[in-house]
């Protein structure tokens, strides 16, 4: 079993077991209070027992992780106030991953992978324009047409929306307009340069989960300074990758540690006018995601950001000092200090708007999963680098990761818009449109036409996802209802 691991320090020694790790976890507090510090302190534990550690690092300093940290007179304080003995400086196995394909290797998705749910909450479409995505989806699953990357997505939208007519009767009416406002919002995430990260080569899971030859875990920083630019980008692709481990990693019951680490950094914008329904499912992924393995560990300014039944299953808690100017900065205080187990010493409330910076209120689960009474204690300082690491060093990083070369060339492998555009070169736009019931909308593709089976009508299909969302057996299908490809998921990889 792995030794405790140290976090902070008050008159005891504060560990997060690592047998509890996968009960999930909460850092909180105003601007500058310490809680990247907490975050990198707590990765850098979980690397040097082996645990592979994938974080957003939104503001790039969350890099110095990958370099020993260098001595100055405030840490050397701290390390003598703590008593920490034969403190030294060590860097961490890391790589850097970047949707935009800059800052680390680039990470991608298939559309299908992302599903039309994700896809509709990135492009912030109504229900309406979600359900004809959603048979947009349907359509091309039913036709064998891979939706890979944007153009593909893109040519179908098109090809369904000039074939509208036809496809009445099969799925029901398509409104152009819903198809118009996809569109739109294709394009726009198109200029946001969203289209980089859909497409192939998609990230394999088991590459976030390495370990380097000192059997220390890789820490994976996704660069997401110019995602936070696109919040919605940044809360789906995050929200998609917590899906995707999800539903591909095997139950393992309670292990003695985690499998792998989940940092979600600026959490509130997960959870800004998150539709209820997929409230609901993240509340359930991250319940039933412990038993894989996979801590997740949310980082905020407050702990209202996130919701309660979320919180709830929050276990172990760092609350670093927060503000009480406003009285709705009073209400969030009184709100955060009612979500520790209360601990008589300890005026929670009051506390919370004193505390240093790097000093917070901290309760950690024990071995039988209690939480802990809370404690007021000095965070331990990183044996790493506090602050950013320079280009030249990120390149290191990326040029000698283990998967260098895996991810930077994308491929285009023949999917839906080839075969849509193949078909359309082949064949010019027949004079009179042979009649709906015996046709096939794609002629030349060789599918055959479905024979008069009356398929889903839009009301079907979207009864039959909200009956596969609220169906009672929890696993794959539930997630996938409602992350992950919606219908079917015959066109993944
Ligand atoms: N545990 C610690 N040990 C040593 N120094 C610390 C510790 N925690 C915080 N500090 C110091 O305080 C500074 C601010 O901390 P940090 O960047 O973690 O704050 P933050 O809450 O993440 O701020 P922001 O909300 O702006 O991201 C650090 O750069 C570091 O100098
Ligand atoms: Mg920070």
């Amino acid at each position: 079993m792995p030794d405790p691991l140290l976090i902070a320090k008050s008159k005891q020694e504060l560990n997060l077991l690592p047998e509890m790790a996968n009960r999930h976890g909460l850092v909180a507090g105003a601007t500058g209070t310490g809680k990247t510090v907490t975050l990198q302190v707590m990765a850098e534990n979980f690397s040097r027992i082996g645990v592979p550690v994938f974080a957003a690092d939104v503001k790039g300093d969350l890099s110095g992780i990958s370099q020993p940290g260098k001595d100055n007179p405030k840490l050397a304080e701290r390390v003598k106030k703590l008593q920490l003995a034969d403190f030294s400086f060590e860097g961490n196995p890391a790589a850097c991953w970047d949707v935009f394909g800059e800052e680390g290797h680039p990470v991608r998705a298939t559309v299908s992978e992302m599903g039309p749910l994700l896809f509709s909450r990135l492009l912030n479409l109504n229900d309406t324009q979600s359900g004809v995505l959603t048979l947009v989806f349907k359509i091309a699953d039913d036709n064998g047409l891979l939706l890979l990357d944007l153009k593909d997505l893109q040519a179908m939208l098109q090809n369904v929306g000039d074939n509208a007519k036809q496809f009445q009767t099969q799925y029901g009416n398509i409104s152009a307009a819903s198809i118009g406002a996809i569109q739109r919002g294709l394009l726009t995430l198109q200029q946001q340069g969203g289209d980089k990260f859909l497409g192939e080569p998609a990230l394999n899971l088991d590459d976030l989960m390495q370990t380097d030859s000192n059997g220390h875990g890789v820490v994976n920083l996704l660069a997401a300074g110019k995602l936070m630019s696109s919040p919605k980008l940044y809360a789906t692709f995050l929200l998609w990758l917590l899906s995707e481990l999800f539903e591909k990693l095997p139950e393992v019951g309670d292990p003695e540690k985690p499998k792998l680490v989940f940092f979600f950094d600026e959490a509130h914008l997960l959870f800004s006018d998150l539709p209820k329904v997929l409230e609901e499912k993240v509340e359930q992924v991250i319940r039933l995601i412990r038993s894989k393995g996979v801590g997740v560990y949310f980082v905020t300014q407050n702990p209202i950001d996130i919701p309660e039944v979320i919180l709830g299953q929050l276990g172990n808690r760092v609350q670093h000092a927060l503000r009480a100017f406003t009285p709705a900065d009073q209400k969030g205080v009184r709100a955060a200090a009612q979500t520790f187990r209360a601990n008589p010493a300890v005026d929670v409330e009051k506390t919370i708007t004193e505390l240093a910076v790097g000093e917070a209120l901290v309760s950690f689960l024990d071995e039988k999963g209690t939480p802990t009474p809370v404690e007021r204690a000095l965070i331990c300082p990183p044996h790493s680098q506090i602050g950013p690491i320079k280009p030249d060093q990120r390149r290191q990083v990326i040029s000698s990761s283990l998967v260098a070369g895996v991810y930077e060339k994308t491929v285009d492998r023949e999917s839906a818009y080839e075969r849509l555009k193949g078909r359309a070169a082949q064949q010019p736009a027949p004079a009179q449109p042979a009649p709906a019931q015996t046709s096939s909308w794609f002629p030349n593709l060789g599918i055959p036409s479905s024979g008069g089976r009356r398929g889903d009508s839009l009301a079907e299909a979207a009864m039959k996802s909200a009956a596969r969302a609220m169906g009672s057996s929890v696993g794959r299908q539930i997630i996938r209802g409602v992350l992950g490809s919606l219908l079917g998921g015959g066109s993944r990889r």
